[in-house]
């Protein structure tokens, strides 16, 4: 690393051991990186070569989605941790642990889901010799969600659950609160015929008292549950169209009646 990409008085601030996002080339956004391909292991390569914006600067590398192509449901997270980053794959570390956790209870089998992130490089800080999760901007989110939008777009999956208020922010907007929304099934968005959201299972681990935590995992798995229910009706009842070429056809299938009480429109022009 050059001296130049250290702090220095007045300079901005560097984590030790990282290089200075200034000196980083970086592109508009991920779109202008993303190769023209319906290959998802081809996608998964060239993420670590994007540039769309400075958090790939200190990732070791890009963190592509994992799953089945024709998931039923996807779930997007927020962005690698210092686990993921280093095994270059998503939910492998202790919220990965949780979300499993959650999943079984649930009965969600994960190797049925597509698993994926909002971000797809670690962003953090450096605490002593650790490095600690940084949260993304709302501007690096959007820089890279051309690759949760080619995820989507080749993976068509009936259901997206979002892990947290950085997937469910990119996906249903700003406004979007996990903690008065979660659990709603919300059927008028671009992305999926449902869109839900729940807890990340990182802010799980983060509640401080058991109790409290408790309580918040037995929210978590009854938003799953529903996400199992759901899961079960399309294979069961409906099935996915193994052609599927978009959505329509598959939201006249499972909408509204697939998703019961919660299934609500929300306003137009809302979703980001
Ligand atoms: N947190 C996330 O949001 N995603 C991961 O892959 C790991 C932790
Ligand atoms: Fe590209 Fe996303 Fe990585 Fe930024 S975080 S460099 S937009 S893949």
């Amino acid at each position: 690393m050059k001296r130049s990409d250290r702090n220095s008085a007045g300079g901005p601030r560097i984590p030790a051991g990282a290089t200075n996002e200034a000196n980083c080339p970086t592109g508009a956004s991920a779109a202008e990186f993303i190769p023209h391909t319906a290959s998802l292991a081809v996608l998964r390569e060239a993420v670590s070569n994007c540039r769309g914006c400075p958090i790939y600067c200190n990732a070791t590398q890009g963190v592509f989605g994992e799953g089945p192509k024709d998931a039923t449901v996807m779930f997007v997270g927020e962005q690698p941790g210092d686990q993921e980053d280093r095994a270059g794959k998503p939910f492998v570390g202790p919220a990965g642990k949780m979300l499993n956790d959650g999943m079984e209870q649930a009965g969600i089998p994960r190797d049925e889901v597509y698993v994926t992130n909002a971000v797809k490089h670690f962003k953090w800080e450096p605490r002593g010799a650790r490095r600690l999760h940084s949260k993304p901007s709302a501007r690096e989110v959007g820089a890279c969600r051309p690759w949760l939008e080619t995820e989507i777009r080749l993976v068509k999956p009936v259901l997206i659950v979002c892990l947290g208020a950085t997937a469910a922010q990119s996906l249903l907007g700003a406004a979007f609160r996990i903690t008065k929304q979660r659990g709603q099934m919300i059927t008028d968005t671009p992305w999926a015929p449902a869109v839900t959201a729940t807890y990340h299972p990182s802010a799980l681990l983060r509640i401080p008292d058991e109790a409290g935590r408790e309580k918040a995992f037995g929210e978590f798995v009854d938003d799953l549950k529903k996400v199992a229910k759901a899961m079960k009706t399309l294979v069961k009842g409906h099935g996915k169209p193994a052609q599927s070429k978009g959505h329509a056809d598959v939201t006249s299938e499972v909408h509204p009646s697939l998703f019961g009480d919660d299934a609500r429109p929300t306003p137009r022009g809302r979703h980001a």
